[in-house]
């Protein structure tokens, strides 16, 4: 039996599966459109979804929501606001809740934005991933450098003063002058927050079929290096291996994942993870759009669930708390995972030993050599 005094921030991630076209990197569950989107239906869909979840959260207030996908911003805003509206009238929204909604530079326009706006969502996360025109095409996407640009001013003047650009470097045959020309473009758009990944090469994609000429390790690791310089230098500070944020711009929602809080998941595939008296429970939704639209709010709706165990709860909860670069409250470990720290006394010693990590009753922080060797300091546990 795990012991909780209290349960932890709750948030909502809604999952929107459709995009224009399949990038051919991209795993996550997303599908090629074809011809219209049921908006209508998947609308209602999600909905219902949430009504047959809200037993399990009963009372407790939502303090971010992210609509992430897949590309939500294919939606129209009138769905957004019909979305946003049902969620509003089921479920108990913080007064100052952080909503995000993930846009492609391809599908948008100024007004689009407006209507975003007008819905509820104040955070937009656009997908840019290069300004560089030849890699925009390697990357199959679906929008060129102009788009893309167009795209964070559209967010501007649509009054998002919170927005994020996601930027991806170690692109097939980039250079390290190149990946830093995205970054200083980027920078130059002024947003909130940047998150850029490294590109990987995901299972059951079409680059795993046909491998791109990728940089070597000695330049994806200039590129990382260099542009954390370039990135710290314009006030940028980086708080997650992949995220960067002007102050007070951290994404709550991600911040809430590392720091194991609670989830709700809503949409096709959407994993949940909810605390309950004495146990953490996952659980997901069919994966498939048309599986999905079929059964949402049924019980056969429901992909699967489990009860974490013990060991599951400690890797996962190390595993994303040691993302972050300031570190977490040591009294976070118990208060997320029921259990007392002293079940992990001997990896912290050893991490400690090593120089992974920096630990006492207030704090517990990976040190930049942990950070580095990050998959080897979340082994010991
Ligand atoms: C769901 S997508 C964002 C919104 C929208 N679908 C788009 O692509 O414009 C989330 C982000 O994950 C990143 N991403 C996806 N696949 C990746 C991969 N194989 N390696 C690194 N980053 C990846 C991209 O930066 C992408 O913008
Ligand atoms: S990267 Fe974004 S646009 Fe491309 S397939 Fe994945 S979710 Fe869709």
């Amino acid at each position: 039996m795990l012991n909780f005094t209290a349960p932890p921030p709750l948030s909502l991630y809604v999952h929107i599966p459709w995009c224009v076209r399949k990038c051919p990197y991209c795993d996550f569950n997303s599908h090629a459109a074809r011809g219209a989107v049921p908006e209508q239906e998947y609308v209602d869909a999600l909905l219902r979804d949430l009504e047959q979840d809200l037993p399990r959260v009963w009372g407790r207030t939502v303090h971010s929501i992210f609509i992430g996908g897949g590309t939500p911003s294919l939606f129209s805003p009138e769905s957004i606001e019909r979305l946003l509206s049902g969620l509003r009238a089921r479920l108990p929204l913080d007064q100052d809740i952080e909503i995000t909604l993930e846009a492609n530079p391809g599908t948008v326009e100024l007004e689009r934005f407006e209507g975003f706006r007008a819905a509820g969502v104040n955070r937009l996360s656009i997908g840019v991933q290069s300004f560089e025109p030849e890699k925009l095409k390697a990357l199959g996407r679906i929008h060129g450098r102009e788009e893309a640009l167009r795209a964070a001013e559209a967010a501007r003047a649509a009054g998002f003063d919170n927005f994020n650009l996601d930027l991806m470097f170690g692109l097939p045959q980039q250079s390290v002058e190149q990946a830093l020309a995205d970054i200083r473009t980027a920078i130059g758009l002024e947003p909130a927050h940047l998150s850029v990944y490294q590109l990987t090469i995901e299972l059951n994609t079409l680059f795993h079929a046909r491998p791109p000429a990728l940089p070597d390790d000695d330049s994806t690791w200039e590129m990382q290096n260099r542009l954390q310089a370039e990135l710290a230098a314009a006030g940028y500070r980086q708080y997650e291996i992949s995220a960067y944020a002007k102050a007070g711009y951290e994404c709550r929602h991600n911040l809430n994942y590392w720091k194991f809080g609670d989830y709700l998941g809503i949409g096709a595939g959407a994993h949940a993870k909810i605390t309950d008296t004495g146990a953490i429970t996952r659980l997901w939704k069919l994966k498939q759009p048309n599986d999905y639209l079929r059964s949402a709010g049924t019980p056969a709706g429901i992909g699967g669930e489990d009860k974490l165990t013990r060991e599951i709860i400690v890797t996962e909860f190390m595993m994303n708390a040691l993302r972050i670069t300031a570190g977490i409250p040591s009294r976070l470990f118990a208060e997320r995972t029921g259990l007392p720290i002293s079940v992990v006394a001997r990896p912290l010693e050893q991490a400690e030993r090593r120089g992974l990590i920096t630990w006492d009753m207030e704090s517990l922080r990976p040190t930049d050599t942990g950070f580095r060797y990050l998959n080897n300091l979340v082994e010991l546990f």
